[in-house]
């Protein structure tokens, strides 16, 4: 598949998605969202590849949402067409882990988009901010919601009622990444914590991406149950009986995501 907005490809059992549109800082237009959906689809389905890596450049992850597309927008259209709904949420569903290598600018969308992966890896010269504000408008892919769960109230309303950046460091201080690496070094680091998770089962991995996610919708109460009950039905999978096996005859699990 030939793409205009992202280059696909594939690295052993990693999907790596690069945004590129760098002449705008890969600013995210429906052409970008639609073909990242595409490309997703397709990473999803071949049944090789163990974990998504979405990047951009060294420059930019991602400026935001386009503002040239959406800037005569009306409410009706925006409203009539869902925007900001169909084909940016497919991050959100996909099944195999997604991480997001960030490095440069993520804003608004951007890291909005980021914040859908299911965790985000800076580089050292990460900055991230929901700076809608200075448009005349509020986050509209969830940043307000998923920026306060990864870094509490009031950094999530400072970040959004002012617009400002914040850096790698406070981003990691503040649990919105899990590591920093250097910039240049950022896609490379991650396809290898991404391969790294795509060499155990597929079951298991899934499962877990089910379970923590589920944190953020339900009560304690009822995510350990929902817990407890993937941990259970995993001793119904023949990964279980290998990964134990593999443990106490001393040797590597060979798995069959099974
Ligand atoms: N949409 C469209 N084009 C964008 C863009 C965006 N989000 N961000 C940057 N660009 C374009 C600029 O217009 C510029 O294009 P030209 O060369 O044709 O003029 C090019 O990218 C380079 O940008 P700058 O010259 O501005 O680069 P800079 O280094 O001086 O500044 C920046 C970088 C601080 C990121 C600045 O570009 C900026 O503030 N961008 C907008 C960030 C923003 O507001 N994002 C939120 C968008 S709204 C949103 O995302 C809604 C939502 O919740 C989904």
């Amino acid at each position: 598949m030939t793409y205009e907005y992202i280059i696909a490809e594939t690295r052993q059992n990693v999907g790596l998605i690069q945004i590129n549109r760098p002449k705008v800082l890969n600013a995210l237009s429906s052409g970008v969202m639609d073909e990242l959906g595409v490309a997703i689809d397709s990473f999803e389905s071949e049944s090789s590849i163990g974990a998504i890596v979405i990047t951009g450049n060294e420059k930019s992850f991602a400026a935001g949402a386009d503002i040239s597309q959406m800037k005569d927008n009306t409410f009706a259209e925006a409203f009539m067409g869902n925007f900001i709904t169909s084909n940016w949420e497919r991050v959100t569903v996909c099944r195999k882990p997604v991480i997001a290598a960030v490095a440069g600018f993520a804003l608004g969308g951007g890291c909005e988009l980021a914040m859908m992966c299911d965790f985000i890896v800076a580089g050292d010269n990460a900055k991230f901010g929901q700076p809608e504000i200075n448009l005349g408008i509020i986050p509209g892919a969830g940043g307000s919601q998923r920026l306060t769960r990864a870094v509490g109230k009031s950094k999530s309303m400072d970040m959004c009622l002012t617009g400002r950046m914040m850096d790698a460091e406070e981003a990691e201080r503040s649990g919105l990444v899990s590591r920093i690496y250097p910039a240049a070094e950022l896609v490379d680091k991650v396809v290898e914590i991404a391969q790294e998770i795509a060499e155990k089962s597929q079951i298991a991995a899934s499962m877990v991406t089910e379970v923590v996610d589920r944190a953020y919708e339900s009560t304690l109460t009822e995510g350990v149950l929902f817990e407890r009950r993937a941990f259970h039905a995993l001793f119904a999978t023949e990964d279980q009986k290998e990964g134990m096996a593999a443990f106490v005859e001393k040797r590597k699990a060979n798995w069959k995501n099974r």
